[in-house]
């Protein structure tokens, strides 16, 4: 048999080399998961049982990436105490704080000094809150054979006003970078930045350093304006912002189901992921994704769907809980009906409510029986 060369797409093929570092962007205040992010940082909320950062990291690692480093600001002082060196998922983690939030291109100035990676190399960029089945290796392997500067993973969604705008030429080059468009006119186009980037490392050096920076509303433009090469990979993969409640609990949802993959849902994929230490009665009914944490008591009669329980959660009997999220140590009362309603950390929400879509009940509040519902009956 001839010898011959690795083909083009073959693991020798030097564009398939994975990036071995990272950076993720975990310092945002979580406002719009409120009360959730209360005691919370966003990526620390558990989802499918885990924090839901450790979905992001367990698919880095998949993905060939080694070094994390973790560019932390509100709640810092909760990711270290879990994660430690990362050494339990394989990682190298570093953890670096802002003394004030610097935004998402700050945030990457501030760290861009623990990375190892030569100038020319390719260093990974996360958003902390994004669920997504996208090929980590294909956007590294876009970038490499674009020769671009940054490479933005893209999707499309419906209502692209809540995100970055990055409309492409044929080629996939970006052609300008729109941050939370505000007027019609500067709805170009349904692609956005779904918030993972893979920058070629010399730039993150050349961000300004000490003061605040927002890399969508600054630096990406800047780079366009000055002629670098910006590369769009859009794809249709999986992917949700986990930014609102209700995404949250459907990206937690999806995760029990196996519909978003990650290697770190602690359990087989199924209607419900019920975690050591859970009690569940006979006769309660788990499924749509629902998972419940140690420690939580779910009654008789309970119905739960789409839901993530959180540790110490109490559902007493014949409740309803759908695509609903119940803090740690919150009581939810017999008979009570919660759908697409967040109850926070420790709340008590008393028998015999009825709480609707877009709810929040604040952490620790306390709901006397009968007091809210949303339709006459009673
Ligand atoms: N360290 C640090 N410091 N991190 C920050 C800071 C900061 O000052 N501000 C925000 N972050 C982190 C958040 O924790 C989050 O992981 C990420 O940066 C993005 O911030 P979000 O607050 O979630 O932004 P967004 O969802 O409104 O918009 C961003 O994501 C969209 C995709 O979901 C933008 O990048 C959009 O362009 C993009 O479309
Ligand atoms: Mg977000």
């Amino acid at each position: 048999m001839r010898a011959h060369p690795a083909s083009a797409t073959g693991p020798a093929d030097p564009t398939r080399r994975p990036a071995t570092e990272a950076v993720l962007l975990v310092g945002g205040k979580g406002t719009r998961l409120r009360p959730l992010t209360v005691h919370t940082p966003k990526p620390m909320v558990p989802a499918a049982g885990v924090p839901f950062l450790t979905h992001q990291l367990a698919r880095a690692r998949a993905a060939g990436v080694e070094h994390v480093v973790m560019a932390t600001s509100y709640l810092a002082e909760v990711f270290e105490p879990y994660f430690g060196d990362g050494s339990a998922l394989g990682l190298h983690l570093e953890y670096v704080t802002e003394t004030e939030p610097l935004g998402t291109g700050g945030a990457l100035r501030n760290v861009a000094h623990r990375l190892h990676s030569a100038p020319g190399e390719p260093v990974l960029v996360f958003n902390g809150d994004i669920l997504t089945g996208l090929d980590i290796g294909a956007l590294v392997a876009t970038h490499r054979t674009s020769g671009a500067d940054v490479s933005l993973h893209l999707t499309r969604v419906e209502d692209p006003r809540a995100f970055g705008l990055v409309p492409t030429d044929p080629d996939g080059r970006v052609t300008a970078f729109l941050e939370k468009p505000q007027t019609p006119e500067e709805i170009v186009t349904d692609q956005i930045n779904a918030g993972a980037y893979v920058f070629t490392r010399a730039l993150l050096d050349e961000i300004p350093s000490g003061r605040p920076v927002s890399v969508e509303r600054e630096t990406f433009p800047g780079l366009l304006a000055a002629g670098a090469h910006l590369h769009g990979m859009v794809d249709s993969t999986y992917w949700l912002d986990l930014g609102t409640p209700e995404a949250f609990v459907r990206g937690s949802a999806d995760l029990v189901l196996g519909r978003a993959p990650s290697p770190a849902v602690p359990g087989r994929h199924g209607e419900r992921l019920v975690l050591p230490g859970a009690v569940v009665a006979d006769d309660a009914k788990l499924f749509g994704g629902t998972s419940v944490a140690a420690g939580a008591v779910i009654g008789s009669g309970a119905l739960v769907e789409g839901s993530t329980v959180l540790p110490g959660a109490r559902i007493a009997p014949d409740a309803v809980i759908r695509d609903s999220l119940i803090g740690a140590n919150a009581h939810i009362g017999d008979r009570t009906v919660l759908v697409g309603a967040v109850v926070g950390d420790n709340a008590v929400v008393g028998p015999d409510n009825e709480l609707l879509r877009g709810a929040r009940v604040w952490c620790g509040a306390h709901l006397a029986p009968s007091s809210i519902r949303f339709s006459s009956d009673q």
